[in-house]
């Protein structure tokens, strides 16, 4: 979760690590500093709070060093303080050392470092690998960073600096993204790609149980036994442009406005050209590799794993395979039946949430068949899936997912209609019909993005009150689930959503009135059942926002505002009525004055446990 940079070449290192620190503030941001050789002695620098703190501190005390590391933390071992903010050094300042992840034997290590005399300034379990470095010194440096990682369990990215080697960093990899962003007479290093692509398009993405020794003029990968390994670069396709916010206030407003174009993106090259297909180049399934599969599994967390309900929706409707969805942190501990005739797909936005990588692992060590769907290409998710389909979004940076969801929903959607097409569970004419009705998403999203002003008017209107409900039946349902996670994460408004067939059995007690409840009512299966719903929860004097389809003339006869949709299938509209849920969690944190982009204890990549 925390963020990491490291600069070696002829410029002040000082410059890009606090540039690569700023882009990378979305993964933590409780605290930063940098750490940076000035050749008498290891400057460093520290402040609890944002970046912000930390440049302040700078600015009439620039150090002038090369060669330097940087971090901005999201606190798991201590609270956010001067203190514990990252770099940590050893007792002789000789060697400092940025983390990110948790040194999970840390306790045990760190008692028997005290009692061989070292002091620890930190409650941290990153400053245990800084004493460890110290002892396990004889004069080679990568020797001792290999002895350190023998001792150490747990997940890591780590950066070394140390002062007796001036011309060298070295980081270390175990469950924790960390790229070298090769540069000419300078290379960069970074937990996440937007930190470097301003510098660099060419990249070493390391493995597990890789090390790295990056010099000013050369980079060599080794593996924990010392060998070299044969690293090939990794080209980024990402724009530089594209981590940026491109004029928009927010990265979130950003990129709920990217949504039309990383929907075009994602669904582009996977429609034959005569409209009358999916074709997923990257899957090679056939009846047999289905028909083998008795049970799929769709594993995720947060936003991904309400993308994952609306996919099991799809596939059952469309392909007609039992699906179940799990949450990552659930899944892995509760023994799940998982063999090789199950398909486990797990969805990931960044490709390194943590439970979800181990919820992968775990399924590959019971036999599974695996399928990822992520965002970054040569993530850690990306790389150890069988098979893996790319969602197009582009980066994203505001910690609140949006255009991940959306793009999800496209490829799960895809997903379902292309098992269709094998198992022959749909019409060669509803097939094509699903795929022109998904041809016009993109812009019938724009249609909805141009209508904000009633948005941001109910949002100012309710945007102070403590709590809020969703509901919605079927796929307004999962939708729902989303909508009030927005609005929970970046407003700090208390939101539940509810299967509207649930209110009576215990939610109705709580809707009082002036209660601001949203209520979706798209799915024309249900939309009796929702409506009565609805008038239940208008009879206990709530205000209602119905979000509908156009040409819905029924719900505006009972609701004092509805925000209307363009028309479509009501398999596809979820990507739609997404849309007005993520404006009114931005306007509602607008309205609170909340800070969108980083909402507090949050952070965009979650890969602790
Ligand atoms: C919410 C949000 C999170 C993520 C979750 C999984 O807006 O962004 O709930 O969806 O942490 O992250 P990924 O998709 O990167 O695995």
């Amino acid at each position: 979760m925390c963020g990491i940079v490291g600069y070696i070449g002829d410029q002040k290192a000082v410059k890009f690590l606090i540039d690569g620190l700023s882009k990378l503030e979305y993964r933590g941001y409780d605290s930063a500093g940098i750490a940076v050789d000035c050749g008498e002695e290891i400057f460093i620098e520290k402040a609890v709070g944002r970046l912000d703190a930390l440049k302040d501190k700078l600015k009439d005390n620039e150090p002038a060093g090369v060669i330097g590391i940087g971090h901005t933390r999201w606190a798991t071992h201590g609270r956010p303080s001067d203190r514990n903010a990252h770099p940590h050094s050893d007792c002789t300042g000789n060697f400092v050392v940025v983390h990110n992840g948790i040194i999970e034997n840390y306790m045990a290590l760190k008692e028997g470092l005290i009692s061989r005399g070292h002091k620890f300034l930190s409650e941290t379990d990153t400053e245990v690998v800084a004493h460890l470095i110290e002892e396990e010194y004889k004069g080679d440096f990568v020797a001792a960073v290999r002895s350190v990682l023998k001792k150490i369990e747990g997940s890591y990215s780590l950066v070394f600096m140390s002062r007796k080697d001036p011309d060298v960093l070295i980081c270390a990899k175990q469950d924790n993204p960390l790229v070298v962003g090769l540069g000419e007479g300078e290379n960069f290093i970074a937990s996440d790609i937007p930190a470097i692509i301003s510098k660099t398009r060419k990249t070493y993405i390391l493995n597990d149980g890789e090390i790295a020794i990056v010099k000013k003029n050369s980079v060599e990968i080794i593996d924990r036994q010392g060998n070299a390994t044969d690293k090939k670069i990794f080209n980024v396709s990402w724009n530089a442009e594209a981590a940026e916010k491109g004029g928009y206030e927010h990265f979130m407003l950003k990129e709920i406005n990217e949504q039309p174009k990383a929907v075009r993106d994602t669904m582009s090259k996977r429609i034959a050209k005569d409209g009358s297909a999916i074709t997923m180049d990257e899957l090679n399934w056939d009846e047999k590799f289905l028909d083998e599969i008795n049970k799929i599994y769709i594993v995720a967390c947060g936003t991904a794993y309400h993308a994952g309900l609306v996919g099991k929706f799809y596939i059952e409707k469309l392909a007609r395979k039992l699906v179940e969805v799990d949450l990552a942190s659930e899944y892995r501990y509760r023994d799940p039946i998982v063999d090789e005739k199950t398909l486990v797909m797990v969805i990931s936005q960044s490709g390194e949430t943590s439970d979800t990588l181990a919820a992968l692992k775990e399924s590959k060590r019971r036999g599974a068949k695996t399928l990822a769907i992520t965002n970054v290409v040569g993530s850690s998710i990306a790389r150890e899936a069988d098979q893996v389909i790319h969602t197009w979004a582009g980066p994203e940076i505001a910690v609140a997912s949006t255009k991940a969801y959306t793009t999800q929903l496209i490829l799960m959607f895809m997903l379902a209609l292309y098992m269709a097409q094998i198992r022959k569970t749909v019409s060669q004419e509803r097939e094509r019909e699903l795929i022109d009705m998904l041809k016009k998403i993109p812009a019938q999203i724009s249609e909805t993005l141009s209508d904000v002003d009633p948005i941001k008017t109910f949002a100012r209107k309710y945007g102070f009150n403590e709590d809020v409900f969703y509901i919605g039946r079927s796929l307004d349902y999962s939708v729902a689930l989303e909508g009030a996670l927005k609005l929970k994460e970046i407003s700090y408004i208390h939101a539940e959503a509810y299967a509207s067939g649930e209110l009576k059995h215990g939610t109705l007690a709580l809707i009082v009135e002036g209660v601001p409840v949203i209520a979706l009512a798209t799915q024309k299966s249900v939309y009796e059942k929702t409506l009565s719903n609805i008038k239940e929860v208008k009879a206990r004097d709530a205000v209602v926002i119905g979000i509908a389809a156009a040409g819905d003339t029924e719900l505006e006869k009972y609701l004092d505002h509805v925000i209307f949709v363009p028309e479509t299938d009501e398999l596809l509209i979820p990507l739609l009525t997404v849309v007005p849920l993520q404006l009114l969690a931005y306007y509602a944190a607008i309205t609170r004055g909340c800070d969108v982009d980083k909402p507090r204890n949050l952070a965009k990549s979650v890969t602790v446990e």
